[in-house]
């Protein structure tokens, strides 16, 4: 097994069933995390590349089975900043030294695409990357919003099952979810996708398909992380998805795409003490903060238990394992190994 992980180290290819066999096998957990921090050090080097959050609206159309902002969860306390609240963190963040604005929603039909385009023009007038995350949208749209001169795309696959993606997704197809991403890849948006660990249902073999699909689209940015039951949705008295799987997922994903920007997720520090710290260890680069007020992130409860982390506590946290905080605004590491821009 230890074999397998040096050779994917080199070749930075694994077939399914090798994959499979990876996860299935808890022996090679602290060799696996330690090879794919080796592969981050080679690639993007020791600096952390800092997202900063906003969330600015929590109205969603979508009722996904597993989110507290879903549709139908009628105690989720609805909310939308307007254009200025939003300009206002943007401020807040850019001072604090952010070189990437991440637009996170729900998905929120008030937010058109020319109202969006209006509001990626003016955070571009700072020296930012701006990043969307806000759901599946047309071609069209999306390419309105490329041109206003958003960069960066999040838009997590979940799952490459099309039975438990559909399931999991009411009225909404697995084709499409595919069609968005290769629609944003084609439009030259760095594009991010990923999946959620824990899934009912989910086997060993769908996670290893859903890496080979991030390989697929060429994902430039991938976060996993592992399911959180929400009390407000269907999936109320399930557990929680595993820890280990899911770091174990974002490893092995170091390991065939060597170059991308991996975080180190939220849901992974919120089920585990020092699980960001851990994540960044085994093979992640990148942390997304939170720069919205209290109110906007105790509201954004897409699963209990978020924890925010402020710039200092991190700069701090990440001195301890001998990483920086980097001032760029770290885009992909280019494929013959230099350090990202
Ligand atoms: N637990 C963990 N992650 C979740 N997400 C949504 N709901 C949950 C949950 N209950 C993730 C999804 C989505 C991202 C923004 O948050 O993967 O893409």
């Amino acid at each position: 097994m230890k074999n397998l992980i040096d050779r994917a180290k080199n070749t930075h290819e694994l077939t399914q069933e090798e994959i499979v066999s990876i996860l299935k096998e808890d022996s090679i957990n602290e060799y696996l995390f330690s090879v794919a921090d080796d592969v981050r050090k080679k690639y993007i080097g020791d600096e952390v590349y800092l997202r900063a959050l906003i969330e600015f609206s929590n109205i969603c159309r979508c009722n996904c089975e597993y989110c507290g902002i879903r549709r139908d969860n009628s105690n989720a306390k609805r909310y939308r900043l307007s254009k200025e609240e939003i300009f206002s963190r943007v401020d807040y963040a850019v001072k604090l030294g952010y070189k990437t604005i991440v637009l996170q929603s729900g998905e929120d039909a008030y937010f058109s695409a020319e109202i969006l385009a209006e509001i990626v023009k003016e955070i571009k007038k700072n020296d930012v990357a701006v990043t969307l995350s806000i759901g599946e949208r047309s071609y069209d749209e999306y390419k309105i919003l490329k041109e206003a001169g958003a960069d960066r795309f999040l838009l997590r696959i979940e799952t490459t099952n099309q039975k438990i993606y559909e399931k999991m997704h009411p009225a909404m197809t697995l084709e499409n979810r595919k069609r968005c991403l290769f629609d944003l890849k084609n439009l030259g948006y760095e594009t991010g996708t990923g999946s959620l660990v824990g899934l009912p249902e989910q086997s060993f073999e769908d996670l290893a398909d859903d890496i080979l699909f991030y390989k697929e689209l060429d994902a430039d940015m991938i976060g996993v992380g592992p399911l959180i039951v929400h009390e407000e949705t269907p999936l109320k008295g399930i557990q929680n998805g595993d820890f280990t799987l899911a770091l174990k997922v974002m490893a092995i994903t170091r390991l065939l795409l060597p170059n991308i920007n991996i975080p180190a997720t939220t849901a992974m520090e919120a089920l585990v003490e020092n699980g960001r710290l851990k994540a960044l260890q085994s093979g992640a680069n990148v942390v997304m903060p939170n720069v919205g007020s209290e109110d906007v992130k105790k509201n954004y409860e897409i699963y209990p238990g978020k924890v925010s982390v402020g710039y200092e506590k991190l700069e701090n946290d990440l001195k301890k394992i001998g990483r920086t905080i980097s001032l760029k605004r770290g885009f992909r590491a280019d494929n013959k190994s230099v350090k990202g821009e």
